[in-house]
């Protein structure tokens, strides 16, 4: 830890714990304490950690072909991409490394298709308040949370802003220069904050009627995290175009921006690219981690059942809790919790109990575990959170 203060850009408050090793639910420190994992890579570890298919598949292909470059077909990749089309409203996909890349491949996709067949003056792109889209200067410029965009100015024009759930808002700010809506089916870092019944449907209708592209940013929301293997399946809404990176690699680093074919058109030789993007290794962890989510639905199913326990279990909390608790949100195993106060010190309480949870917002704990996560892993949690909301309250 004092090394890391030495060698580390001071950009993270890390708890005070080194993590060394894991195995399904749980990772353990290297003092030897234990912890059950519900931050999960904050929505990245979703088969669990170090699943044994993943890791066969990154030995097997270590030992075949590390890396090369996109100048030539990748057979991973073509695999990984089949898989997301076959499971997706999609037709094409683009590989990159993180969320915010896949962002910025969005961003770049919907601003080429709007020149291409409408005007060369067509590039705004309309995003909601609360929304967070990665750390890149462009999807920073689509995330309309202050504290992020602060001291980074000027940022990249183009971006607009309306409040998350009000589509009259959303109407007034559509002009001839907008291309695109982009928005978190669920938001994630804004503090798990669900769309209204119906609003993602009336976005989708009023971007068919003003000729923009629906982007939904999927990185968080996306890989089975919500029951679903995409959140958009809940809705009812297909987007034109889909980002996502946490949970598709199992816990390899990867994003993929992924869009219908009259969209992904405009992205040709030349006009998009990176050297990293879906290469051999992290698209072998990848296609292992899809194939043994949809293997035979048991994954998925376990997410929404332990999603509807858990969400009970946390509501049974916020009656016994009221002057503490304000609200239970989410979908699947994409919990948050918000709170009267700040949430650092729970965080740091049941890190000594022995459990991992996160917090966002200021007052929103957040729930992520992994989607193998089983009753008495809640059942020990709920205990942990009632102790400590008992000494609060
Ligand atoms: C919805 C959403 N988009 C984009 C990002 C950025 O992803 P990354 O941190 O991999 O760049 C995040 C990260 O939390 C996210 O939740």
């Amino acid at each position: 830890m004092d090394e890391s203060k030495k060698y580390l850009m001071n950009t993270y408050n890390r708890a005070p714990i080194v993590l060394r090793k894991g195995r399904g639910m749980k990772v353990w420190g290297s003092d030897g304490k234990e912890y059950l994992d519900f931050v999960g890579g904050i929505a990245v570890n979703c088969l669990g950690h170090c699943h044994r298919k993943v890791v066969i598949a990154i030995q097997k292909q270590a030992q075949r072909l590390l890396h090369v470059s996109n100048l030539y077909y990748i057979e991973p990749q073509i695999k990984l991409a089949r898989l997301l089309v076959e499971h997706s409203c999609t037709d094409k996909v683009f590989f990159c490394n993180s969320g915010a890349e896949a962002v910025e491949a969005a961003i770049k996709l919907a601003r080429k298709y709007a020149k291409d067949h409408t005007a060369l003056d067509k590039y705004e792109i309309i995003t909601a308040h609360g929304s967070f889209h990665g750390r890149t200067l462009a999807a920073l410029s689509a995330t309309a949370q202050e504290k992020f965009r602060k001291g980074f100015e000027p940022l990249v024009s183009g971006f607009k802003h309306v409040p998350f759930n009000d589509i009259n808002a959303l109407k007034k700010t559509i002009t001839r220069h907008t291309c695109a809506v982009m928005l978190e089916p669920i938001q994630g870092e804004g503090g798990i904050k669900m769309p209204a019944e119906g609003y993602l449907r009336q976005v989708r209708q009023i971007c068919d009627d003003r000729g923009l592209l629906l982007i939904f940013d999927e990185v968080q929301t996306g890989i089975g995290r919500t029951g679903k293997l995409f959140a958009y399946e809940h809705f009812n809404t297909e987007p034109d175009i889909i980002t996502l990176a946490k949970g598709l690699g199992g816990g390899v680093a990867i994003g993929a921006m992924l869009a219908k074919d009259y969209v992904a058109a405009s992205f040709q030789h030349g006009t998009h690219a990176t050297t990293f993007g879906g290469n051999p290794l992290s698209c072998a962890a990848a296609v292992a981690t899809i194939e043994t989510l949809l293997e035979d639905g048991f994954i998925l199913d376990n997410c929404r059942r332990m999603g509807k326990y858990f969400m009970k279990s946390l509501e049974r909390l916020k009656k016994d809790f009221p002057s503490l608790i304000i609200e239970i949100r989410g979908l699947g195993l994409m919990l948050g919790m918000e709170l009267t106060k700040t949430g650092s010190s729970i965080v740091n309480s049941c890190a000594d109990r022995g459990v991992l949870i996160n917090c966002t917002s200021g007052n929103v704990l957040r729930f992520t575990p992994p989607l193998i996560v089983v009753e008495k892993d809640i059942d020990y949690l709920i205990d942990v959170l009632e102790d400590i909301f008992a000494r609060l309250s």
